[in-house]
């Protein structure tokens, strides 16, 4: 029987079968191909959404927005302060609320938990757009990416450099474990996923025919890789307290080209953005200023390399949130 993932939640990919996680990345693949022939594909006429969000957000939200509008829908953003949740109306009665007017709704906050208590009481799909432990959409994408590049994620191994405890790194570990895919985190002991989760995605694993490794050396990490990937150091929703203590943890796993140099040839550099890669944002120059450093997680140097895949990811955002949001409500 085929997949049919109609009126399911997307809150992680531990939810989800390899059957499933491959069935959308092909349905991404799909819907890319129908955007850039001028194909309208307007499946969901009628149908509106909502978009939750408490944190900040650039591809995230526009991707839930486009993917909406091109599948004919209706899309409404609330902001951090624009709605009730949270300080007058529970996490329960807004779920309650907007499932009576709705057919689907994302989040973006801070406790997997919010997310889950969202799907238990809306009556109608909710989507994971990031929470504190884990990023699933950008999942859906990143596995699209590597697919582009090189046919399949089986057998090949993606190495996680940095602060490899956070949302992203955790979500990678999982879809790598789920898909077949080598999983390394590489980092100090200090920034590594919880052993709990870390036990859950070898058992996962060993039933796909990969590894999860965990070192804090890089050499070692990055050996063998066809995918070396980053993201910031310090999250949405951590305090900038923690800025100085990341930047000494974190420096000996930076991505610089040496660092690339150590991975396979044909490797690629990829990264969920935004990135601290210069000092052309406030933060970026904040950190210039205060610590002497001009590129955080990535040198400019590989962030703008020919194995560099951070773009081509960002626009696969929008056709892997395009299959989730029609594979759900359809
Ligand atoms: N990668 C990602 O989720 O980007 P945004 O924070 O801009 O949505
Ligand atoms: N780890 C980052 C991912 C941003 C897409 C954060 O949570 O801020």
């Amino acid at each position: 029987m085929g997949v049919n993932l109609s009126g399911r939640h997307f809150l992680k990919l531990l939810d989800f079968t390899p059957e499933e996680i491959t069935y959308l990345v092909d349905l991404a693949e799909e819907l890319k191909k129908l955007k850039h022939e001028g194909t309208p594909h307007r499946y969901l006429e009628g149908k509106n959404i909502v978009l939750l969000f408490e944190k900040t957000s650039t591809r995230t939200r526009c991707s839930f927005e486009v993917a909406g509008h091109d599948l004919g829908m209706g899309v409404t953003y609330l902001d951090p302060k624009s709605s009730q949740m949270g300080k007058k109306e529970s996490i329960e009665d807004t779920a309650r609320v907007l499932g009576r007017m709705f057919d689907g709704i994302e989040y973006r906050g801070y406790g997997q938990e919010i997310v889950e208590e969202l799907a238990a009481n809306a009556g109608v799909p909710v989507w994971n757009g990031l929470t504190t432990e884990f990023h699933p959409t950008q999942m859906i994408a990143d596995m699209l990416t590597i697919r582009e590049e090189f046919g399949s994620p089986k057998g090949r191994k993606l190495t996680f450099m940095g602060d490899a405890g956070n949302n992203v790194a955790n979500s990678l570990m999982v879809v790598c474990a789920k898909l077949g895919m080598n999983f390394c985190a590489c980092g100090p002991k200090e920034q590594m996923p919880s052993d709990e989760l870390v036990a859950t995605c070898r058992e996962i694993a060993a039933e796909n025919g990969c590894e999860i490794l965990l070192t804090d050396d890089v050499a070692e990490g990055v050996a063998g890789s066809d995918v070396v990937y980053t993201d910031i150091w310090v999250s949405m929703g951590e305090p900038a307290e923690l800025w100085a203590e990341r930047i000494r943890l974190l420096e000996p796993y930076r991505v610089t080209s040496e660092v690339m140099a150590l991975a396979k040839e044909d490797a690629i550099f990829m990264h969920c953005l935004p990135s601290y890669h210069d000092t052309k944002t406030t933060i970026g120059a904040e950190i210039a200023e205060k610590f002497g450093i001009e590129e955080l997680e990535v040198t400019d140097e590989v962030f703008e390399s020919a194995q560099s895949r951070v773009f081509d990811e960002a626009e696969n955002r929008m056709h892997s949130i395009k299959a989730v949001i029609y594979a759900t409500l359809k």
